[in-house]
């Protein structure tokens, strides 16, 4: 164990931090990596005990009981970022604590995007966050929450105001997503089974599809924010742009922060979101309407408490980008993100190319001239046997489908699945996303986090198809709680291509 660290959550008495931050500070504890003492800031006039107290009703049962040892290490301290005397006070309580300035320090945002940078400059102002501690020891870092900007000239804005007051290796955007540790398994699936790697291009990847899709609605307390936000800026610019990048990378030399960092950027930097003459065929922009989800009836977007009358935001985005690469020239990336859909499921596929000349499953009454023909030709597709199924939530598992003899006399081909099931395959659960990248922040590894320039480069993407939208004035297509989403996003796919994963 090294020192202990101090984690200082600015936001304390609000939803991430009870819902999210503390169970996974509670198992961070259990897990017994790494000591460390958190102090909980917000406006609220609480005490240790009453801070204790609220966090242990928001845990679950098991968390409950575990949090006995991590307790005595929990504080609070009354403080308003906009209010110079009040951190002042913090800073003093901080170096009561056990280890005092020696110590490294974590500061985490679990603010209101708006308060990111004026808490940031007021850290800084009263000396608790100072430029150039972002290395072991007495370490100084931020994590940040998401959103991070809200567009293209948001993200700029903000990552100038944070290297303005600090160094990049102080700041730890956090996107929970690359938590996950089937997120992760992505970098370690392609990179240590070389077997794929020759295939992994568009000389054998016909298309790759992404979908995150969630059966939620928009949460309760949270439409207002939603509303303002929309599907591309809440998953497709963040969460979804992260699984593609690690999907579409280049290998990276290293396993160093910078190594793989520096291969993601250059994918986000080659994705294109539709052209403007292209972007009504290869985009759909949906909102949920009234529907069924899980046997039960569920309202529409526009019902939803909080939700403004007559609101256009989108609940679902679909979109046929491609990236500009020597490697991914020509396949089609399709990604899909909805709320309210049939289920929730997060996953990748990648379907490879199929072979020259489809020699198996001649239709019955089809002569070989005319089936020759009608594949040529389009109006018969030839068979796609070979789909590498990444799934990420919340199954865990990787399948890959290929083609087999039927038995019998004739020479017909039935489809068969590999199948691979984290469950099955380990005893070990899985630490939560928040869990890992917390230790990681705390350690100093920035793999996991966003740099700046990755984040810009994903809000180019979002802005371009966001503007895109707004140009040519894109429909809204509205589709049913509990369905999969609009069908007009079935027409992303051309020809012979297929279609979406039903997950
Ligand atoms: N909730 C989630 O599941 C979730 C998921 C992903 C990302 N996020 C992000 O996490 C951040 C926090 O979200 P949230 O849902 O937890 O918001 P929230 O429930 O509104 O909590 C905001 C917190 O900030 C405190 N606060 C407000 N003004 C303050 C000030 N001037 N000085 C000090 N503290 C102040 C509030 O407490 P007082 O009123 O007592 O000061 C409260 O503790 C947001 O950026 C959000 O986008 C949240």
């Amino acid at each position: 164990m090294t020192s202990p660290a101090q984690i200082v959550i600015l936001g304390a008495s609000g939803d991430l931090t009870l819902k999210k931050l503390m169970p996974a500070l509670v198992g961070a504890a259990r897990a017994g990596k790494r000591a460390f003492s958190v102090v909980g800031v917000s406006r609220s006039e609480l005490d240790d005990d009453a801070f204790r107290a609220r966090v242990a009703d928001a845990l679950d049962d098991d968390a409950r009981a575990a949090f006995g040892d991590l307790a005595p290490r929990v504080h609070y301290q009354p403080a308003d970022v906009s209010d110079e005397a009040s951190l002042r006070a913090l800073s003093e309580r901080l170096d009561e604590l056990a280890g005092g300035e020696e110590v490294g320090r974590l500061f985490y945002l679990a603010l209101k995007p708006e308060l990111f940078a004026p808490a940031v400059s007021a850290l800084s102002d009263v000396g608790l966050l100072p430029r150039g501690c972002g290395r072991e020891g007495a370490f100084r870092r931020l994590v940040i929450e998401k959103p991070f900007g809200s567009d293209l000239a948001s993200a700029r804005r903000l990552n100038a105001e944070l290297h303005a007051l600090l160094d990049e290796d102080q700041i730890f955007r956090i996107d929970h997503y690359l938590g996950k540790e089937t997120v992760q398994n992505l970098l370690g699936f392609r990179f240590h089974n070389a077997i794929f790697e020759p295939l992994w291009s568009r000389h054998h990847v016909e298309l790759v599809q992404i979908t995150v899709a969630e059966d939620i609605a928009v949460e309760k307390g949270r439409a207002a924010f939603y509303d303002g936000t929309g599907a591309v800026r809440d998953v497709v610019q963040n969460h979804m742009l992260q699984v593609l990048a690690l999907v579409a990378m280049e290998p990276p030399v290293s396993l160093a922060p910078e190594a793989i960092r520096d291969q993601k950027v250059q994918v986000l930097r080659a994705l294109r979101a539709p052209d403007r003459e292209d972007i009504l065929r290869h985009s759909v922009r949906g909102q949920y309407t009234a529907g069924e989800v899980g046997g039960r009836e569920a309202r529409a977007y526009l019902d939803e408490e909080g939700v403004p009358e007559g609101s256009t935001t989108e609940t679902y985005a679909a979109v046929r980008a491609s990236i500009d690469t020597w490697r991914w020239s020509g396949v089609p990336f399709l990604l899909r993100h909805g709320k309210r859909l049939r289920k929730k499921y997060t996953e990748v596929q990648v379907q490879f190319r199929t072979p020259p000349l489809q020699l198996f499953n001649r239709p019955e009454g089809m002569d070989d001239a005319e089936f020759s023909r009608r594949l040529r030709d389009g109006s018969l597709c030839q068979i796609r046997p070979n789909v590498l199924t990444l799934s990420i939530q919340p199954r865990e598992a990787i399948s890959l489908s290929f083609g087999v003899k039927r038995p019998g006399a004739a020479m017909v081909m039935s489809p068969a699945r590999l199948d691979f099931d984290y469950r099955d395959a380990f005893d070990a659960k899985s630490a939560p996303a928040y869990e890992r990248l917390i230790l990681d922040a705390l350690a100093g590894d920035a793999t996991l986090f966003l740099r700046a320039d990755e984040i810009e480069a994903s809000w180019a993407f979002a802005d371009a198809l966001l503007d895109g939208w707004a140009a040519a004035d894109a429909p809204l297509a509205p589709y049913p709680a509990g369905s999969d989403g609009p069908d007009a996003a079935d027409a992303l796919f051309e020809g012979c291509e297929g279609g979406w994963s039903r997950g």
